[in-house]
C-alpha cells in the first residue's frame, strides 16, 4: 500500500519535470521576445555578395538624419570598421545591414544596445538614434576562428 503511494508520487513528479523541460525548451525557441537573429533584413547569397548593394559597403545618407551603414563581417575585420572606422554625423538614425562573407560572426558596439549575431545568408539589421558625439568599438563577440580575438572595429560619431 505505502509503496504503491510512493510511485505514484514520484511518477507525478517524473512527469511534471519532463512537461517542465519541454515547456522551457519551447519557450526559449520560439517564446515572445525570443530572437536569436534578427532575420528583418532579409537573405542574401554570401559566396556572391559583389553582385549585392555589399559590393561596395560603407555609409550611404537616406534622409534629412537618416544613414545607412553596409558592413561586411569576415575573417577577421569588418568592411569598413577595422581598417577605417565608420563615420556618422550626431543627431541621426542609423541603421546597420550587417552580412557575414563567411563564418558566423558577432557585432556589438560597445556602450550601446546593439549586440547581434552576423549568420552567413542572413542580412542582420539593426538601427541606432545616435544623439550625441562619440566613438564606439565594434566587437565580434562569437567565435570565428583564430583570429577572433583580434577582429574589431570603430563606429565615430562626428559632431
Ligand atoms: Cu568574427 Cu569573432
Amino acid at each position: 500500500m505505502e509503496i504503491h503511494r510512493y510511485e505514484k508520487i514520484w511518477t507525478a513528479a517524473a512527469l511534471l519535470l519532463i512537461v517542465g523541460l519541454i515547456a522551457t525548451v519551447t519557450y526559449g525557441a520560439v517564446g515572445p521576445g525570443v530572437k536569436m537573429v534578427d532575420d528583418s533584413g532579409g537573405t542574401i547569397d554570401s559566396g556572391s555578395l559583389d553582385e549585392t548593394e555589399f559590393a561596395d559597403p560603407g555609409v550611404t545618407r537616406t534622409g534629412e538624419n537618416q544613414y545607412e551603414v553596409h558592413v561586411i563581417a569576415r575573417q577577421f575585420l569588418f568592411q569598413p570598421g577595422t581598417t577605417s572606422p565608420i563615420r556618422v554625423p550626431a543627431n541621426s538614425e542609423v541603421t546597420f545591414y550587417i552580412v557575414s562573407a563567411d563564418v558566423v560572426h558577432g557585432f556589438e558596439l560597445a556602450g550601446t544596445n546593439v549586440n547581434t549575431m552576423v549568420v552567413p545568408g542572413q542580412v542582420t539589421k539593426v538601427s541606432v538614434q545616435f544623439d550625441e558625439p562619440a566613438e564606439y568599438g565594434i566587437v565580434c563577440h562569437e567565435y570565428c576562428g583564430s583570429g577572433h580575438h583580434t577582429m574589431a572595429g570603430q563606429l565615430v560619431v562626428v559632431p
